[in-house]
């Protein structure tokens, strides 16, 4: 960093806003050298502010090329006003007036996708977190909340559709030029402001809120894409209703907008009236989408929507308040995925996904709360913590209150706070009046990092008939966060008797025990869980009348986000794989079971012993496949779960569970289990992939879902073997299949096989896959990626002929990513490659993606912040590769705070 460091921001300085801004009016006239933006802005000094300022201080960015300046239309002297690169100092104003500045900018050069910037030919904008003052200057802050008119002035012929917020006022004609003017009756936060100018296709529906208003909905793609929004649209309908339902949250404007754009930092923005989406979630259709692609899009849809109440009517004070909406959103949009699908399948994807994302994010050295205290870039703190750590909290609350009082404490939260901007203390607080709970050690989670782990104890006693669970609590320590105190957690469990049912519970000291109403266990007939309340670093819970040695199920749902110890023998795991009436348990036994297993033959690897698979965990497998064949008609069997349960632990996540990660025993312990289990199952694998082998035209049911993933899993595993015969199989589903699920699989199991028969195979089937959709971008995404993941060796040298390719770009966040994360995320192997190539591959892309898109550098960069889960010399590789990108020139504040705190 040349001029001096980047300062970092702290949630202690907060203070309110000196000034406000009543009312802005933005005038954006479009050409294609620069676009010209006119804001008028109706200021007024703060009456809650007791700061003794009479300048105003606004946002903007050095790009802002001043025009004009005026306030109560006088121009502005130049001795009236200062310029410092990205801020913009009016002195000595009144306590009152009307500022009007004009700015020019250019969006086509925009490449940090942030602000205004051009998607292929359409213009559009992306304002979260801080991109509005890449517009116009303005005081861009959640706090400051406005009334917006724009108007939108473009050339008639090439941006026939323009759009904004609200509702369109007035429209008309110049020449060749048209304009719209567009109203949005709500105040908002500027990084609610959307805008987009294109030649775009629509598709339109009606949704009828629960009071009776009908909702025009409309979404909105180039030509290309018109065919593949369908889905799209019965998600928002779907979500729409089920916010109704489930949170009694109805909409507000007569119109709701999506578009999807081809380049996009993230997924999708819940711009007020004005969703952007990337066109990865939000089209699909059934030749070019996964079920997985299809999932997505229902959530997002889900999630986007549902910040109209939880983000937008309700929005934040500050940005250490993110999680107040993207972890209550989450939340939400998890709850909507689990009644439209399988709750369970949900529950443990969710669950995968944090213990895969979050678990080593706070492990790592930018771990955080879930209200962080300190930033530099907002941007890196848009984390697995804060959305998925920050949904199980919220989740969390929901346990400990139960779904009724939640409800009870969603409603007033909402009601109360409609139209202001507040905090996650606020939202607690809610929780607490609305219900009369104390939540005072639960406010923990919000201000400590870590996770935190469970060591549970058992002993029965036969003479007394208790059985007694003794736990204690404990946090590692984060950085800036050396002690921490207890967390208040609901820890839900049953025991099983050894017939495999649940024994009734009841605790010798009532008080302890909650409710069994859990809201995100999901229990099963039968079941009897209970909730206890764990408060203290210690605690007994002794259960009586318990008349023989029972086998407990721990964290039932997984209920509280920790690392839970017990010291299960594979026999109890076993046992309760089939037994446990709580779904998410049973998968979560397969995976330690499988954990354990393949902990095992790491170990045998390092000592360099023959690798010797538990034939327990096979005999697990078979049990499940066997399962699958005997009731392949029977319509109450779960073929995801099964699936699910077949699927051994990423790499990654095995990763985290050693002290130090020795990648590559890893890889070739995962890789010996696999093999073990599809070479002694070879024929029940083959007997379940026949029977799920379908050509039923396609369906996105869940049960069509399972079925797939059911067989693919199958064909995985067919695959795994060097000598395996199943080449022609996969050939010849990768050449039938009439949906991309299938496609997608069988390429998969091609390119990822190392039979020397599948050689010719992959080629040929890369080519004809390239041929067929080099038009569809988010196929040739997959195309990438695939590759790109690819975990037998030589992957980097086929990440950088990749890279050549003609149709691989920097530019957009999709295609870098369908390389870069494929190889640097997951392809541990590869990218951990002992001579450190992997590490200077990453580096030189983060250095040149630095200069282009500073918040997407960052987040690909993660992998080499986790150097202190390795080995001596790669630890030493990756420090190396890190100061390398410490040392580079003009480094952004995105990529020089991830660096910065990771050394
Ligand atoms: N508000 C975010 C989008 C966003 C994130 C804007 C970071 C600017 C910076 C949006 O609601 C969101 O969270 N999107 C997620 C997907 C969602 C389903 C979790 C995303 O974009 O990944
Ligand atoms: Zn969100």
């Amino acid at each position: 960093m040349k001029e001096g460091q980047p300062q970092a921001i702290e949630l202690k300085n907060y203070q309110v806003p000196p000034y406000l801004i009543d009312s802005t009016e933005l005038h954006v006239e479009i050409n294609e050298d620069v676009t010209r933006v006119t804001t008028t802005l109706q200021v007024r000094k703060n009456p809650d502010s007791t700061a003794m300022v009479t300048d105003l201080v606004l946002n903007g960015a050095v790009e802002l090329v001043n025009k004009s300046i005026t306030i109560n239309d006088r121009e502005l002297l130049s001795n009236e006003f200062g310029r410092d690169q990205d801020l913009l100092t009016l002195y000595a104003v009144p306590e009152s007036f009307t500022l009007r500045t004009q700015v020019d900018i250019k969006p086509q050069d925009n490449t940090a996708l942030e602000g205004l910037y051009k998607s292929g030919d359409m213009f559009c904008t992306q304002c979260e977190a801080e991109g509005f003052r890449n517009i116009t200057w303005f005081l861009d802050r959640p706090d400051v909340m406005s009334k917006y008119r724009t108007t939108i002035n473009a050339d008639k012929r090439r941006y026939p559709i323009l759009l904004s917020n609200g509702n369109d006022i007035a429209r008309g004609e110049e020449g060749e030029r048209h304009w719209v003017t567009w109203e949005d009756p709500f105040m908002k936060p500027a990084y609610l402001f959307a805008l987009v100018a294109g030649d775009l296709q629509h598709v339109d529906d009606t949704f009828v809120t629960m009071s009776g208003r009908a909702v025009k909905l409309q979404i909105f793609t180039e030509a290309h894409n018109i065919d593949k929004v369908d889905y799209a649209m019965l998600a928002l309908k779907n979500a729409m209703r089920w916010d109704e339902q489930a949170y009694g949250r109805e909409y507000d404007l007569d119109i709701f907008m999506i578009v999807a754009v081809e380049s996009f930092n993230m997924g999708a923005m819940e711009n007020k009236g004005l969703n952007i989406f990337n066109t990865s979630c939000v089209l699909a259709r059934p030749d070019t989408t996964t079920d997985q692609g299809y999932q997505r899009v229902e959530s997002v849809v889900g999630h986007e929507y549902f910040h109209n109440w939880s983000g937008n009517r309700v929005t934040c004070r500050d940005w250490f308040q993110l999680s107040l909406k993207e972890g209550f959103t989450v939340l939400r949009d998890q709850q909507f995925s689990a009644t439209m699908g399988s709750p369970t399948v949900c529950r443990i994807n969710d669950v995968a996904t944090l213990r895969g994302a979050q678990f080593p994010e706070d492990a790592g050295p930018m771990a955080h709360p879930i209200r962080p205290d300190t930033y530099i870039e907002i941007n890196n703190f848009y984390t697995a913590t804060v959305y998925e750590k920050g949904a199980e909290v919220v989740g969390m609350i929901q346990t400990l209150l139960g779904p009724d009082q939640f409800r009870r404490g969603t409603d007033l939260y909402f009601d109360r706070h409609d139209g202001q901007a507040v905090t996650t203390e606020e939202f607690v607080k809610a929780m607490e009046d609305a219900t009369q709970v104390d939540l005072t050690q639960f406010r923990r989670w919000y201000s400590q990092a870590g996770t935190p782990v469970l060591k549970i104890q058992s002993h029965f006693d036969s003479a007394e008939q208790t059985y007694t669970l003794s736990v204690t609590q404990s946090c590692p320590p984060t950085p800036g966060q050396t002690q921490k105190l207890p967390f208040h957690l609901p820890l839900a469990i049953g025991l099983l008797d050894q017939a495999g049912a649940d024994m009734p519970l009841t605790l010798m000291d009532n008080e302890a025990v909650q409710t069994p109403q859990v809201a995100n266990v999901q229990d099963e007939a039968g079941s009897h869980t209970v909730v206890l309340n764990l408060t203290e670093a210690r605690q007994h819970f002794v259960f009586t009348n318990i008349s023989e040695k029972p086998v407990p199920s721990l964290l039932r749902g997984f209920s509280a986000p920790v690392k839970l110890n017990y010291d299960y023998s594979r026999d109890e795991l076993m046992f309760l794989m089939s037994h446990d009436s709580n779904g998410f348990n049973r998968w979560d036994a397969a995976q330690r079971l499988a954990v354990d297993v393949i902990q095992e033959v790491v170990e045998q690897i390092q000592q360099g012993r023959t690798p010797q698979v538990d034939p327990r965990l096979i005999k697990a497998c078979e049990s499940n496949l066997d399962q699958a064949v005997a009731r392949h008609t029977d319509l109450t069997l779960d073929k995801a779960m099964i699936a699910e349960m077949l699927v051994l632990p990423a790499e990654t996540y095995l990763a985290e569970l050693f002290t130090v990660a020795d990648v590559d025993a890893i890889h070739a312990a995962r890789e010996a289990v696999r093999l073990a289990i599809a070479t002694q199952l070879a024929g029940v694998l083959l007997a379940v992939y026949k029977l799920n082998q379908d050509d039923r035209p396609f369906d996105v049911s869940a049960s069509e879902v399972a079925r797939r993933s059911l067989k693919n899993v199958a064909l995985a595993y067919l695959m795994v073997p060097e000598n395996t015969e199943m080449v022609p199989l996969c050939v010849a589903q990768f050449e039938s299949a009439n949906c991309m699920t299938d496609t997608s699989a069988a390429i998969r199991a091609l390119v990822n096989s190392a039979s020397p028969l599948a050689l010719q195979a992959k080629e040929k089937a890369l080519t004809t896959f390239y041929g067929r959709w080099q038009d569809e971008a988010l196929v040739i995404d997959q195309w990438f990626s695939l590759q790109a993941s690819c975990p037998l060796p030589g992957a980097l040298d086929r990440v950088k002929a990749l890279m050549q390719h003609s149709a691989f770009t920097m530019l957009n966040p999709n295609r870098l990513r369908s390389v870069i994360v494929a190889f640097a995320f997951q392809n541990n192997v590869n990218f951990h490659a002992k001579n450190g190539e992997g590490y200077g591959f990453l580096a030189d892309t983060v250095i040149a993606l630095n200069s282009i898109n500073p918040l997407v550098a960052a987040r690909i960069l993660s992998p080499l912040t986790r150097w202190r889960k390795y080995d001596e010399q790669r630890q030493t590789l990756m420090r190396q590769h890190l100061q390398r990108i410490l040392d580079t020139e003009n480094l952004s504040k995105d990529v020089f705070e991830v660096v910065s705190k990771s050394l």
